[in-house]
């Protein structure tokens, strides 16, 4: 067991990216580059890891911001809730715990969206604490090297894995241990065809000897997608738009778009009329856009008028302002369209 984290981080030591979160023992910085690696490649990442710095270089930084701009600066990174929960932790930390940023694996938990994995990773990373990381890359990493055909999804799977996780982890450098088993997931043990024949652990690997790399690790349950069906109506008469704050119980949520008729069965044309609406001057294709338990089929209507009726929750705002306003990606990549 112990051979098994000298060689994984002997490989790390020789294979390693050079990314900036690695270059620091800051647990906000750590804390912010996991939340933000949770919902992207780290490609993007690293643009929206210096964003974030920049602007908030410290966790104190970071509690006194606007929550607008907050989610504006995370625009483009979808699931706007981890945006939210790190604003909300951070406004936690500067408040509860004099601005000190939580010590430890069990007190980092207490930090809104951190669930055992990012708590884990900024507890070994920051703190040198050992506490082994399980996240899809270490699932993958051990159940094809030591044959686990346990459902991660069910479970006794994770608890198996989160035991064999800890069992595996060295005393000496569990942080590195720990960048260097996701690592090796994300370089050498990818989903598809890794080259088996360059690992340094092809002599010892279960999956490699049984020829079972395309069957491990193994998932129990097909996740149900649910499609939805999208109309917005844009507004747009001297310079003015109305915007909507989307409600906190849904996607989306505090995020503003254009006001919305959402149907239910099927995306056929919509008949303005049973809506007291007149016709839009421009009605564009739908776009079918891919959420990770949802498909929305989305359609905007243009009208180049003020609406005949308002309704409470819109707002009716300058076109300039506009830009202020944190929007779904899905929107702002209809703009170019809106506005040419
Ligand atoms: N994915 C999640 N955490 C990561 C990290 N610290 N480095 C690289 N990829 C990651």
């Amino acid at each position: 067991m112990l051979e098994f984290s000298r060689v994984l981080r002997d490989w790390y030591s020789v294979q390693k990216r050079d990314l900036p979160w690695r270059n620091t023992d800051d647990p906000y910085k750590i804390w912010l580059s996991e939340i933000i690696l949770q919902q992207t490649r780290v490609d993007q990442g690293i643009a929206y890891y210096f964003k974030f710095i920049d602007k908030y270089p410290t966790v104190l930084a970071l509690a006194n911001a606007d929550e607008m701009e907050v989610l504006n600066l995370w625009q483009g990174l979808g699931y706007y809730s981890r945006a939210r929960n790190l604003h909300a932790s951070a406004k936690f930390i500067a408040s509860k715990l004099n601005g000190e940023f939580p010590q430890n694996h069990q007190e980092i938990l207490q930090l809104k969206g951190v669930g055992s994995y990012t708590a884990a990773a900024i507890a070994s990373f920051a703190y040198g604490e050992k506490i082994a990381v399980v996240d899809g890359n270490v699932y993958r990493v051990l159940s094809r090297i030591f044959g686990i055909e346990s459902p991660i999804d069910s479970t006794n799977g994770k608890k198996q894995f989160a035991e064999l996780a800890q069992e595996l982890i060295s005393d000496e450098q569990p942080g590195i241990h720990n960048q260097a088993v996701m690592e090796f997931g994300a370089l050498q043990c990818v989903p598809q065809n890794p080259d088996c024949e360059q690992c340094v652990f092809n002599s010892k690997c279960f999956a490699f000897e049984k020829k079972t790399i395309k069957t491990l690790p193994v998932k129990s349950k097909k996740i149900a997608v649910k499609k939805r069906f999208f109309h917005y109506l844009i507004f747009k008469w001297e310079n003015k738009i109305i915007l909507q704050k989307r409600s906190s119980n849904d996607i989306w949520a505090h995020l503003y778009e254009f006001p919305l008729i959402e149907t239910s069965e099927s995306n056929k044309p919509l008949i303005f009329a049973d809506y007291k609406m007149k016709e839009p001057r421009f009605s564009s294709e739908i776009v079918k856009h891919i959420l990770s338990h949802q498909h929305l089929f989305v359609q905007f209507h243009v009208f180049d008028c003020k609406p005949q009726k308002t309704e409470q929750n819109w707002l009716e705002i300058e076109l300039d302002e506009f830009e202020n306003y944190p929007i779904p990606r899905v929107i702002d990549r209809f703009l170019p369209q809106l506005f040419s």
